[in-house]
């Protein structure tokens, strides 16, 4: 793949960050960390801030808020990279499908779930519904200590659409692959109308100030070879070349979650930078087949410890981020969850495990 690509970053890179040196194949001897849902319900001062904000939808489009719960994490336990506080769903929620969080449920939509459902949805208004995502960007960038990169997120046009035709999570994803199966020009178009999307968005997020963007593919692990192909790769191809014409140095992570030997095609075909391995993925398996310390071809994993583990905590915990840190700490490597936290993780096991990890090598 594309390979001035990783010496570029890596001159972007002498701003010293760790995240970023990671980022452009540099093998460090501590590797930076963050965690995915890092910001979240298992944090008492998110919980009021949540509270105060009103619903989840409202701490998104506040500001002010999000910043706040987005350093909050941070302030705690200084990880390497503060990821903005949002959702994947404010795209859809930007091109007008009326969206809810009803509490404990999760996500509610309108659905889409023909061709004819798409003529609904207005593509004109991304950049203008999303601009109080890119003040909270702009507010971060001033607020974060030198030493922390600030990412910048989206899902992938698969996941994003899953919930724009189930209306809700879904276990089998029944209705999303009926389209696709039946009409699959028309559920191309919808995708092609995330492709889009999600690159405005993203353009404007690196604008703003986002430093490294991660594509959250969560439910890619429900496709076959085929499928995978067509709704997770190409697509995401397409978005990382887009935000590349413009913004050639930016550092790109995927997160293909339960593609199982996909993740080896994942990073070869898409162009991204790094890849976020779920907790599913053999260590040494992603060593040989998907991380490179090749600096022209360089492509860095991120992952994989179960969040559960932190809840559970103790040594447990420990013994596998060292077994983690000892294999995939021999390439470029920035250590992460293999998904979010949960909420009844212990805020006290963070504290261990971050502790760990700033103190390694
Ligand atoms: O700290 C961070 O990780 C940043 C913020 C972030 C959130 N959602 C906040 C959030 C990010 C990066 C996401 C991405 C996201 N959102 C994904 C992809 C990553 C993943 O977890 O697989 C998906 C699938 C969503 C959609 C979504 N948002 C669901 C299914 C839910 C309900 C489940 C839940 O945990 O409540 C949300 C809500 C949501 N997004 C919360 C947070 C902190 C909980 C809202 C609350 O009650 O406060």
């Amino acid at each position: 793949m594309g390979n001035r690509k990783a010496a570029e970053i890596m001159s972007e890179a002498q701003s010293g960050k760790r995240m970023l040196r990671a980022l452009a194949g540099e093998v460090l001897d501590r590797p930076p960390f963050w965690f995915m849902r890092q910001a979240g319900r298992y944090l008492p001062e998110y919980r009021a801030t949540r509270a105060h904000a009103g619903d989840f939808l409202s701490l998104c489009y506040n500001p002010e808020l999000a910043v706040e719960v987005t350093l909050q994490p941070i302030r705690r336990y200084h990880m390497d990279a503060a990821i903005l506080f949002s959702d994947i769903l404010v795209i859809p929620d930007a091109m007008g499908q009326a969206l809810a969080y009803k509490e404990g449920e999760g996500p509610q939509l309108e659905p889409v779930r023909s061709a004819k459902d798409l003529d609904r949805l207005e593509t004109g208004r991304i950049t203008e519904h999303l601009q109080p995502v890119f003040e909270t960007l702009k507010g971060l960038r001033k607020a974060l200590p030198a030493d922390v990169t600030l990412i910048g997120f989206a899902g992938a046009p698969w996941t994003v659409a899953t919930y724009m035709v189930e209306g809700q999570g879904s276990r089998d994803f029944a209705n999303a692959k009926s389209w696709a199966f039946t009409d699959e020009a028309g559920f191309a178009r919808l995708i092609n109308m995330l492709v889009d999307a999600t690159t405005e968005y993203l353009l404007a997020q690196i604008d703003a100030g986002a430093e490294v963007i991660q594509i959250f593919d969560t439910w890619a692990g429900a496709l076959s070879e085929t499928e995978f192909e067509k709704w997770c790769i190409a697509p995401v191809a397409r978005i990382v070349s887009n935000l590349r014409a413009k913004h050639p140095d930016i550092p790109v992570i995927g997160f293909p979650r339960g593609a199982g030997a996909g993740y080896a095609s994942f990073a070869a075909k898409t162009g991204v930078n790094a890849v976020s391995l779920d907790t599913s993925v053999p260590l040494e398996w992603a060593r040989e087949n998907v991380q490179s310390d090749n600096v022209q071809t360089s492509c860095a994993v991120q992952g994989n410890l179960d969040p559960l583990l932190v809840v559970a905590g103790g040594e447990g915990m420990l013994r596998e981020a060292r077994r983690i840190l000892e294999t995939l700490g021999k390439g470029p490597f920035v250590f992460n969850l293999g998904h979010g936290f949960v909420p009844q993780t212990p805020p006290e096991h963070v504290e261990e495990l971050s502790e760990l990890i700033r103190n390694w090598g």
